[in-house]
């Protein structure tokens, strides 16, 4: 499962790029907050630094099904989007195995994926940073590929692990 926030559309691009890669499922985290325009992108920023929880859209999405879940967000202000901070602070005990992977303008991924590890209470899997430059251009297929093998061998491991534990119930189910 990818779960993913996206304002302007770059980690929507590269959430989508990783669902058609993995052949994983998906699932948009919305809020009921205008996010256009100047205004909201100053408030965007303090929400960030001041660690604020938005109200997140319903999500109907059973966790618990899934063998790895990875989450994707804009880095805004050095760290996570406000609405996979309320994501992540409201799911975190759902979770399984998690892997991280973030769109920027140039800097801020390390703390973003260190605050993400804290709130989920455990490390990732697996990190996956590109600038907004590089998805822009198309130039992030590479790396992305290599975050994309290392998730399928975890799968691929995991799979092994259910069968000889005669739980036929996920089978790598991403
Ligand atoms: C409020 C806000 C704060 C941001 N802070 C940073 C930052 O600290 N470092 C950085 O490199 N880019 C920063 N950016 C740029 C975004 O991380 C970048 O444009 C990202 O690709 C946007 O993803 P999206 O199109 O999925 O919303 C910030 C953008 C916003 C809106």
């Amino acid at each position: 499962m990818i779960v993913y926030y996206s304002r302007t559309g770059n980690t929507k691009s590269l959430a989508e790029f990783l669902k058609d890669q993995l052949s994983a499922e998906i699932q948009e985290i919305k809020t009921n907050i205008e996010e256009k325009g100047k205004i909201n992108f100053i408030r965007a920023g303090w929400q960030a630094v001041k660690k604020f929880c938005p109200e997140l859209s319903p999500i109907r999405v059973d966790l618990g099904r899934y063998d790895l879940v990875l989450i994707g967000t804009p880095v805004w202000a050095l760290t996570m989007a406000s609405p996979i901070r309320s994501f992540l602070k409201t799911y975190h005990s759902k979770l399984p195995a998690v892997g991280f992977f973030a769109t920027m303008g140039k800097v801020g991924s390390e703390s973003t994926f260190a605050h993400m590890a804290d709130l989920v209470g455990k490390k990732p899997l697996a990190c996956l940073a590109v600038s907004e430059q590089a998805i822009k251009s198309g130039s992030f297929q590479p790396k992305a590929k290599e975050f994309v093998i290392s998730v399928r061998t975890y799968l691929e491991k995991k799979m092994c692990h259910n069968i000889l534990l005669g739980d036929n119930s996920k089978q790598g189910k991403i």
